[in-house]
């Protein structure tokens, strides 16, 4: 065999591609402070700043995080606004610095329950940003899984019923493209924070083979350092994908 075949010391270990993250323990932290919820979600927002920076230095290509799930409107109606005031103004205030650095921002979710500023600053956001290439970074608001694999079967039922596709065409191909996902290829690291050690309805089809980490750092604490070592982490696991390996 020759040795031309071996990869170099040298050659940087690979992946992950795309990094998910479930931001959890804002509550717990503002807790352990004697301070109000919102003032951990305020640090919240602080360490999406921080992270999304940092991924974007650590060169991973695609991250996506998990801001607002379609059952967090059950919470009180002065904590629903106060994460809406802190995406409002995330839009607003970081979306400069996020085009500069060439960021491709897209919110994947369902807009029809947002206000209408917040979607015309989704657009604005989506449009300003969207030939960039370095880093996507995609946030998740009003997104529910099941929600989502629900709407796009009913849409392919539909399609079926009008005549307009066959049944037994609908491959995995067929259906992602009709996820809110579409055209993102999926994450193959999962990061959760807090200690808590759920999926708690988020991309639960793009997540079949994506290797779960759970770190008990709460999100406002949460960094590049972090980053960096569940990346580690990853690339110390084998990936089978079902399969055998070696
Ligand atoms: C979980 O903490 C976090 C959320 C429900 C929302 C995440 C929101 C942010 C990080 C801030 C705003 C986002 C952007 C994109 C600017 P929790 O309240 O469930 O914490 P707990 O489990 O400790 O109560």
């Amino acid at each position: 065999m020759s040795t031309a075949s071996l990869p170099a010391h040298s050659d940087p270990p690979p992946g992950p591609n795309h990094v998910a993250i479930i931001m959890d323990g804002n509550g717990r932290w503002a807790k352990a402070r004697g301070l109000p919820r919102v003032a951990g979600h305020r640090r919240g927002a602080d360490a999406v700043r921080r992270v999304v920076r940092g991924a974007g230095e650590l060169g991973i290509p695609i991250l996506t995080l998990f801001a607002f799930s379609t059952e967090n409107w059950t919470r009180p109606a002065e904590e629903v606004n106060d994460l809406m005031g802190l995406l409002r103004h995330y839009l607003r205030s970081e979306l400069e610095e996020l085009h500069r650095n060439g960021a491709r921002l897209r919110v994947i979710g369902n807009r029809a329950g947002l206000a209408p500023d917040i979607v015309r600053d989704i657009e604005r956001a989506e449009a300003m940003t969207h030939a960039n290439s370095r880093i996507d970074v995609n946030i998740c608001v009003n997104y529910g899984a099941r929600d989502e694999i629900l709407r796009a079967a009913r849409r392919l039922a539909e399609q079926v019923a009008a005549g307009e596709l066959e049944a037994d065409r609908i491959d995995e191909g067929r259906f992602e493209r009709e996820l809110l996902t579409s055209g993102v290829p999926d994450p193959d690291l999962l990061i959760r924070t807090s200690g808590e050690q759920r999926i708690s309805n988020f991309l639960l089809w793009q997540c079949a083979y994506a290797e779960l980490i759970f770190v008990d750092t709460l999100w406002p604490d949460f960094g590049k350092e972090h980053l960096e070592r569940a990346m580690a982490e990853f690339r110390r696991r084998e990936r089978r994908y079902g399969g055998v390996v070696g």
